[in-house]
């Protein structure tokens, strides 16, 4: 029972826990520290994120233009190389506009048996720690639907589709024993078995830039909220400084 309760609690503290404490293996498992003051990798975030994955999943909490003021990337740069989509009147889709795609819930649920999800809050639902390793965790894995399995979202229902990018690597597995005694399969390390246009770590760069991108969507402000936050902490500190002079002044006659 205590135990239960425990990874209840871990799972609420500890999005990936849960995961984890499921059983299966995860694989890879490195980490990333996204740096919010790179803007750079952000627009390349951007890019690959208009190229690859829009046209399944909207960011629709967010809206072209916004995105492109705060990232400093210009309406017309915006307009001509990042909008794919069209409005109803078969018009190029204003920067003014949310960033929601054309895929209908129906359609998704038939293709891939799950509607892809919005990934506008994402990076803190999953955290950024997931997502790196999910996106670059996928694996030729015949039984599936699409070829592939990844370690880090078993049985996913996504394809692959960074797959020309990263080309397609195999998993090598350990078996492991629990303390139970059951055994299972887990898997260890990865071997590149089709190359793609990028080199591993190119690749690992662009992912990178790609969950950067997707942790400014979760939170544009993020930046703001900690220049604002020490902003305050000097002032409250310039302030601690008068208000003490002004005291001893008060009270210098006093005593
Ligand atoms: C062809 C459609 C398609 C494209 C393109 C696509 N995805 Fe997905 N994605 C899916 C589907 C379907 C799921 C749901 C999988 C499931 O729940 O089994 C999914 C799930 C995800 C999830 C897990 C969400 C969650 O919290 O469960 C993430 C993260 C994700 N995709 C990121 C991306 C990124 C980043 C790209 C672009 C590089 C991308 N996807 C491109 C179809 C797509």
């Amino acid at each position: 029972m205590v135990k239960q309760w425990l990874i209840i609690l871990a799972a609420l503290v500890f999005p990936g826990a849960a995961l984890a404490a499921g059983g299966y293996p995860v694989y890879p498992d490195d980490e990333i520290k996204v740096d919010w003051d790179d803007k750079a990798a952000m627009q390349r975030g951007a890019r690959t994120y208009m190229n690859y994955c829009m046209g399944c999943h909207s960011l629709h909490y967010s809206r072209y233009n916004r995105v492109g003021a705060d990232l400093g990337i210009s309406d017309d740069m915006m307009r001509d190389n990042l909008i794919f989509t069209t409005d109803i009147n078969g018009e190029r889709t204003k920067v003014g506009a949310l960033m929601t795609n054309n895929m209908s819930a129906a359609y998704g649920e038939e293709a891939f048996g799950v509607v892809p999800p919005d990934l506008s809050l994402v990076a803190r639902s999953r955290g950024t720690h997931w997502l790196y390793n999910f996106l670059r965790g996928f694996y030729v894995d015949e039984e599936r639907p699409f070829g592939v399995n990844n370690g880090v979202f078993s049985n996913v229902g996504m394809p692959h589709v960074l797959v020309e990018l990263q080309g397609l690597q195999k998993a090598n597995y350990e078996t492991v024993t629990d303390s139970a005694g059951n055994e299972s399969q887990k898997i260890v390390g990865f071997e590149q078995v089709k190359a793609g246009s990028m080199t591993a770590d190119e690749y690992d760069r662009a992912i990178y830039d790609l969950v950067a991108f997707l942790d400014y969507v979760a939170e544009p402000y993020k930046q703001t909220r900690k220049n604002v936050g020490t902003g305050v902490i000097i002032f409250l500190l310039c302030f601690l400084v008068l208000a003490y002079a002004l005291k001893r002044e008060y009270w210098k006659d006093v005593h």
